[in-house]
């Protein structure tokens, strides 16, 4: 059942599921730039709240709202709106209820989203909660993998950076877990994944940890890179310690595997170089152009009539 259904966690849904979602984005990339003749949803109205920058996934949601035909209200920059006031989370949500048919969150603090779900009546998607989740960016990141390489089981999917704070690298490491895949993190010590989303993972499949990205290049189908997230650094001087610890070079690639990708949710920073852009690996601006079918899909599958 997908209607008026709340999208806080990925862990909330089953491959079957998972897969569903992909589908319904595959049938949705021929309106993608063009707009659903149908317009399914020109009677909806949906909300954006981002109490944290983004670019890509609030503009994507908007846009992909629009293509459907609903309507889009935003709540716009923080200092504007009644949060520069004081007033509570859970006050907003109870009152952008009653003015939409949906909310896509982003906030600060792990556990916002799910928090909103229960003050809000109408579906709420978690566009990110903190160095928590971001389900639908695994949605996005797994349509990617699926269309470029034609399946996700039997693939080899390695992690590379901040893996600690990095919100899509732990949903997307736990859905992928659901398949017959081998996933590699590599990152510092000081970044490594946390410790419970490790233990989760392994019960399923093979995970190996390492710092050493030289190491397991040839081992991998999908390259999947992070930016060191600064801003959830408690202390700068941290941050300082493990800045451009990674970055990708084209030799690197060079030694991978003949149809190996590179992903990354972006923005980056510097573990990208412009020069990995126009080589055939490079799959990340592809990946965030997904972002509008993949959403579409979503939003019409939890506001359609279907
Ligand atoms: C990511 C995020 O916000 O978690 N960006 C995104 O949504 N595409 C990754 C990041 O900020 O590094």
């Amino acid at each position: 059942m997908w209607l008026n259904r709340d999208i806080v966690s990925i862990g909330d849904l089953s491959v079957e599921e998972i897969m569903e979602v992909l589908d319904r984005a595959n049938k949705m990339l021929p309106y993608a730039s063009t707009g659903h003749p149908r317009k399914p949803l020109a009677d909806k109205i949906v909300a954006t709240l981002f109490y944290e920058p983004s670019t890509r996934t609030r503009l994507s949601f908007e846009s992909a709202a629009m293509r459907l035909g609903a309507r889009v209200l935003s709540l716009g920059s923080l200092e504007e709106s009644s949060v520069a006031k004081g007033e509570t989370l859970s006050d907003t949500i109870r009152i952008i209820n009653s003015y939409s048919d949906a909310i896509v969150l982003r906030h600060p603090s792990e556990g916002a989203a799910r928090l909103a779900s229960e003050y809000a009546d109408v579906p709420v998607i978690n566009a990110g909660d903190g160095a928590g989740q971001h389900p639908t960016q695994t949605l996005l990141d797994m349509f990617t993998i699926w269309k470029e390489l034609g399946q996700i089981n039997g693939k080899s999917i390695g992690f590379v950076g901040d893996l600690k704070y990095g919100r899509t690298v732990h949903s997307l490491s736990k859905a992928l877990s659901l398949f017959d895949v081998s996933l590699y993190f590599i990152s510092p010590e000081e970044l490594k994944i946390p410790k419970h989303i490790k233990r989760d993972i392994e019960k399923r499949i093979p995970v190996k940890e390492t710092k050493n990205l030289d190491e397991i290049i040839e081992s991998l189908d999908v390259l999947y890179v992070t930016r060191i997230q600064k801003e959830r650094f408690p202390d700068i001087e941290e941050y300082k310690k493990v800045a451009g610890v990674y970055v990708i070079r084209p030799s690197l690639l060079s030694r991978g595997r003949k149809n190996l990708i590179v992903m990354h949710p972006l923005p980056r920073v510097d573990e990208i170089p412009a020069e990995i852009d126009n080589l055939p690996q490079a799959k990340y601006f592809k990946q965030a152009s997904n972002g509008i079918p993949v959403r579409m899909a979503i939003l019409d599958m939890i506001l359609g009539s279907e």
